[in-house]
C-alpha cells in the first residue's frame, strides 16, 4: 500500500515533486492541463497550512524547451489563486533561505531540477538518495509528497530519491493516474473491452496493442496506426507528409507485429471502411478504403461511416481505453472520428481512460466535460509504460510494503 495526503498531518514542512513539464513556443511555456491538475493538489497542501516547496522540471538539455520555472510559477499561481514564488536555485544557499523563510501555507517553486548535474542520470533509488540534492534537501523537510507520475517511468534523482530517506507520500495526481492507468492491466471487465488505437505514435501504440491483446476485444484502428494496418492487409495507403518519415520508419519497424496481430487476433482489429482528406478545394472529402489508390492523398481523418461505426462499437463497450487520435483533429474538418468517439464514451457510463497528451487535448478543444470521463490522464510516456504493464520506478519507490 502507500501513504496518500489523507495520512499527512497538517502543517507540516512539504516537499513536492511535480510535473509541470509543458509545450514551449519561442520561450514562452504554454498553460496545459498539468498546472490544473496539480493545483488541486497544492490547494490541498495550502488548506492544511502546510509549508510548501515545489519540484519540478522543464525541458532537456540542449533543447529549445529547456527553461527556467518562472513563468510556470506564474501560471500555477493563477489556478491556485494563491501566490507561488519563483527561487530561481534549486538547492544551493538561495533555495535553502528560501526554504527557511516558508510560513504556513506559503508556496515556492524551486528552479528547473533539471539545472542540476544530479537530477537525470539514470540511477537506482539507492544512488540517488546519496546525491548532493537529496542530501541538501531532504533535512529541511518533514515529508515528501510525489506527484509527479507522468514522470515516474524516469529513474531521475528527484522522483526516486527522496522516499528513501524521508516520509512519502503519494499525491493526488499520482494516485489518481496509477489506478486508472493501471486498470487494464489489473481490472477484469466483464464486458467487452475497446481500445481505439490510432495517432502518430505507431510504435508505441502497436507495442500497446501487443501486450494487451489478451485483453482487449476491439482495437478502432486511427491514424497512422489505422494506415499501417491497411497497408498490411493490402491498401495502397501511407504517405510520408513533407519529409517527415512517420509512415515508412514504422512500417519497418512494425511490420512484424502487425504481421502477428492479423494472424493470430484478426476478430479483435476494426479496420476504418472510409477515410477522409482534403479535396481541391480544401474542403472535406471522403472515399472508401475500397477506392484508395496510389497513395493519391494524405487522409487525415477516418470516414462518417466508420467513425459511426467506431461510436456504436466504444457506446456498447464496457471499458474503453483511448491511445491516440483517429485523425488529425486539430483542424475541424479532420475532428469527425475523434470527436465522435469521445462523445459516445461521454454519454455513455462505461469505464474510460484517455491518455497521450495529445488526445486528452480533443476533449479541451471540443468542449466536452471531462468529468464525463473515468480518467483523463497527462501522462505520455508514462502511460504507455502503464498500458504496457512496466512498473514505473516512481510508484514503486513510494509503496510502503512493496505493492499499491
Ligand atoms: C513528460 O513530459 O512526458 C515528462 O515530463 C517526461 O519528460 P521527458 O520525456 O523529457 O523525460
Amino acid at each position: 500500500s502507500y501513504r496518500t495526503l489523507d495520512d499527512l498531518d497538517d502543517g507540516q514542512r512539504v516537499l513536492a515533486r511535480f510535473d509541470l513539464n509543458s509545450p514551449v513556443s519561442v520561450g514562452v511555456v504554454e498553460d496545459n492541463r498539468r498546472f490544473a491538475r496539480h493545483a488541486r493538489t497544492v490547494r490541498e497542501l495550502v488548506d492544511a497550512g502546510h509549508r510548501v516547496a515545489l519540484l519540478a522540471h522543464q525541458g532537456r538539455p540542449g533543447r529549445d524547451t529547456f527553461v527556467t520555472l518562472e513563468q510556470h510559477a506564474d501560471i500555477l499561481a493563477e489556478y491556485l489563486d494563491h501566490p507561488v514564488e519563483y527561487v530561481p536555485d534549486t538547492y544551493g544557499q538561495t533555495a535553502l533561505d528560501a526554504i527557511e523563510h516558508l510560513d504556513a501555507s506559503d508556496v515556492i517553486l524551486l528552479e528547473n531540477v533539471r539545472m542540476t548535474d544530479d537530477e537525470l542520470p539514470e540511477r537506482d533509488p539507492e544512488e540517488h538518495s546519496r546525491s548532493d540534492l537529496v542530501q541538501t534537501l531532504a533535512p529541511e523537510f518533514d515529508a515528501y509528497v510525489g506527484d509527479a507520475y507522468s514522470a515516474a517511468h524516469r529513474r531521475h534523482a528527484s522522483i526516486v530519491g527522496f522516499p528513501l530517506v524521508m516520509d512519502a507520500y503519494a499525491g493526488r495526481v499520482m494516485a489518481a493516474e496509477y489506478e486508472a492507468n493501471s486498470a487494464i492491466a489489473t481490472r477484469e471487465f466483464d464486458g467487452e473491452v475497446t481500445m481505439v488505437a490510432g495517432g502518430t505514435k505507431a510504435t508505441d501504440v502497436i507495442e500497446v496493442m501487443t501486450t494487451l491483446r489478451d485483453k482487449v476485444d476491439n482495437f478502432l484502428l486511427g491514424g497512422v496506426v489505422g494506415e499501417l494496418f491497411l497497408r498490411a492487409v493490402g491498401y495502397d495507403v501511407g504517405r510520408d507528409i513533407d519529409e517527415n518519415d512517420l509512415y515508412e520508419s514504422q512500417w519497418l519497424a512494425n511490420r512484424e507485429k502487425i504481421a502477428d496481430l492479423i494472424e493470430n487476433h484478426p476478430s479483435d482489429l476494426v479496420y476504418p471502411t472510409d477515410l477522409a482528406y482534403a479535396d481541391g478545394a480544401d474542403e472535406r472529402a471522403e472515399v472508401t478504403v475500397a477506392e484508395v489508390k496510389n497513395k493519391d492523398h494524405d487522409y487525415l481523418d477516418v470516414g462518417s461511416d466508420t467513425a459511426e461505426q467506431y461510436a456504436d462499437i466504444a457506446a456498447n463497450s464496457e471499458a474503453v481505453f483511448v491511445k491516440g487520435a483517429l485523425g488529425m483533429f486539430e483542424d475541424e474538418r479532420f475532428s469527425d472520428g475523434t470527436t465522435r468517439v469521445l462523445d459516445a464514451i461521454a454519454q455513455g457510463d462505461c469505464f474510460s481512460v484517455v491518455g497521450g497528451g495529445d488526445t486528452s487535448r480533443a476533449i479541451e478543444m471540443y468542449g466536452m466535460d471531462e468529468a464525463d470521463f473515468s480518467h483523463v490522464s497527462i501522462a505520455g510516456g508514462a502511460y504507455i509504460n502503464a498500458l504496457t504493464g512496466q512498473p514505473l520506478p516512481g510508484v514503486e519507490v513510494l509503496k510502503d510494503d512493496g505493492e499499491w
